[in-house]
């Protein structure tokens, strides 16, 4: 009835004349509405003041929200508080504990997803694995990418392919470094982690159709559109007169044209190939079994793609940053890498890998600092809960600051400082990981919806950034005075300058 209400004021009314009558009616919605059970509950829950009407506390939030959160946090409410952002009450969690009980005692109550307009445009009503809500549905397709897609045997058997990106990537740092030239390694970082994953979703097709800079621009619309604190989710009264859904319309037709292709062209692939299967390969495959339709395939692909690009390339921009702002860790790594690789190979390989614990421990600090998913994607409670003595109703938001628990100086020495040592076996932190169990430590998540991908994700890293530190000795260019830290938010959180670093060709490895 509301929206009814709305198109049709919408249509009328002057754009200034509309945000008034907006506004008014926003208030008076507001100001009528039942204080209801859960509602109740809600109050209950430490927040911060200086909330204002229709805002709610969303005017707290500046332009790096997971640190706003924090800071919040530490004043209002350590472990959980209650944020009205928008319309929509949220709650965020920041500590270790209340993590646990979120993620482990109650997660089967905590595992479902909000509603999000441009998720359900894009993903045609939410039928990926990530922002479908929890249910039989998102069990199913889960199911597919843990049993199918995702498998350790398939991570290995994608071992041809990242040697060959690799490859690639050892070639032009070469090229730079023959000539005596600097290389955007983020850059450098960001190709190699779509080319990765396309590789293993479409296969070969892509890079000799020239379709990989499709995919990262197709990307960047995505990350636009779903990223950080969207208006729509906040103000889900407002979704059907924003801008933002007819971009995403628009935008979801450009990734049909070009999935649809895909499919075609896999469909009618002849069976003797001998290449190895890719996602789009089994998804056909198993598409019967699953009950999945045409849409649902597209979405779980556009998934993958989303999921697992960004997120690659920014944890590697972090770790090689972290590293040349502390030399003494780079040496470290340096020194561990030559003596694991025997002399004069090509590359390292992943036999060389399992004995770099520095390697390791290089991967989790970055990670440690710098979850690219600082808020991870938002959870959604299904039933009532008990959490730190409060009672969460069921239909809640829940947000958590795995960026905040990752640096709480209560739970970690030098909480700030890059140490990889801390996860070395005589560390203080050696039983630590990122599988999960650690509550102070869930760059990936935990519980039912932790990432899928931890073991693909690791593969990738460490090949990459041992060869690059194999065959390389890394300066900052002539005239840079240092790395500059500074961040930028959207779908997740990425340095805001490129890392443009001078290779050098090791000459003693
Ligand atoms: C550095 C790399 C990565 C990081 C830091 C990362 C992190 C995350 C996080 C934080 C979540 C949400 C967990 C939650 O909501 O509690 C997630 C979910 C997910 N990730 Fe990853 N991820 C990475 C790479 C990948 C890759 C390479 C893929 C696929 C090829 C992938 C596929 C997924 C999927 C499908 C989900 C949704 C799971 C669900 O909702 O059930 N991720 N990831
Ligand atoms: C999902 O796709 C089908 C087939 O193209 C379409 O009819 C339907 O409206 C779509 N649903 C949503 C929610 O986008
Ligand atoms: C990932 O790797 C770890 C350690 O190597 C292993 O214990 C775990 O079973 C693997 N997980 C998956 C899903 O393959
Ligand atoms: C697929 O759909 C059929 C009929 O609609 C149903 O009998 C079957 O149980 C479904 N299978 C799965 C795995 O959901
Ligand atoms: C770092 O980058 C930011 C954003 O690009 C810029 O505003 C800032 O001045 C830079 N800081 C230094 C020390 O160069």
């Amino acid at each position: 009835m509301a929206q009814v209400l709305l198109a049709h004021l919408y249509e009328q009314a002057s754009p200034q004349s509309l945000a008034l009558i907006l506004l008014l009616f926003l208030i008076a919605v507001h100001l009528a509405m039942p204080r209801s059970r859960a509602e109740k509950l809600l109050s209950k829950l430490p927040s911060p003041p200086f909330k204002l009407p229709i805002m709610g506390h969303l005017h707290l939030i500046g332009s790096l929200p997971h640190r706003s959160l924090c800071d919040l946090a530490r004043n209002h409410g350590p472990d959980v508080m209650l944020l009205r952002l928008g319309t929509v009450p949220t709650l965020v969690v920041s500590s270790p504990r209340a993590a646990k009980a979120v993620l482990r005692t109650h997660d089967h109550h905590f595992a479902s997803r909000p509603h999000s307009a441009v998720a359900n445009i894009l993903f045609n009503g939410s039928t990926d694995v990530a922002f479908a809500p929890y249910g039989d549905y998102w069990r199913q397709t889960r199911k597919v990418v843990t049993t199918h897609l995702l498998t350790s045997r398939k991570v290995r058997s994608n071992r041809a392919a990242r040697e060959q990106e690799v490859r690639l990537v050892l070639a032009r740092v070469r090229a730079a470094a023959a000539a005596r030239m600097a290389v955007d390694l983020s850059e450098v970082f960001s190709f190699f982690a779509n080319d990765i994953v396309c590789q293993a979703v479409v296969g070969r097709f892509p890079r000799e159709e020239g379709r990989n800079k499709l995919f990262r621009e197709m990307l960047e619309t995505n990350a636009k559109l779903l990223g950080g604190f969207n208006l729509d989710d906040y103000f889900p009264s407002l979704a059907r007169l924003n801008l933002v859904s007819a971009k995403a319309v628009k935008h979801k037709k450009r990734w049909d044209d070009l999935l649809d292709d895909l499919i075609d062209k896999h469909a009618s692939k002849t069976a003797n190939d001998e290449e190895e299967e890719d996602f789009i390969d089994v998804l056909l495959s198993v598409q019967q079994e699953y009950n999945l339709t045409r849409e649902n395939i597209k979405a779980i692909l556009m998934d993958m793609f989303e999921a697992g690009t960004d997120t690659t390339y920014i944890a590697l921009d972090y770790a090689m940053a972290e590293l040349m702002r502390k030399p003494q860790a780079m040496t470290k790594l340096q020194a561990e890498v030559r003596r694991c690789a025997a002399k004069g190979k090509e590359m390292v390989t992943e036999e060389d890998l399992s004995s770099m614990s520095y390697l390791k421990a290089v991967m989790k600090e970055s990670m440690r600092l710098h979850a690219p998913g600082p808020l991870l994607i938002p959870h959604f409670s299904t039933a009532d809960c008990d959490v730190e003595g409060y009672t969460i109703p069921s239909g809640t938001r829940v947000v958590l600051n795995v960026w905040a628990m990752g640096r709480d100086p209560t739970c970690w020495e030098n909480a700030e400082d890059f140490m990889p040592e801390r996860f070395l076996e005589e560390g203080m932190d050696a039983a630590s990981d990122f599988q999960g169990n650690d509550f102070r430590f869930l760059p990936f998540g935990s519980g039912r919806r932790i990432c899928p991908a931890i073991n693909f994700t690791t593969a990738t890293f460490e090949i990459i950034l041992a060869n690059l530190i194999y065959h390389f000795n890394w300066e900052l260019p002539p005239g840079s005075t240092g790395i500059n830290m500074t961040e930028s938010f959207g779908m997740d959180v990425h340095r805001k300058e490129n890392l443009l670093l001078m290779p050098c060709l090791a000459q003693d490895v």
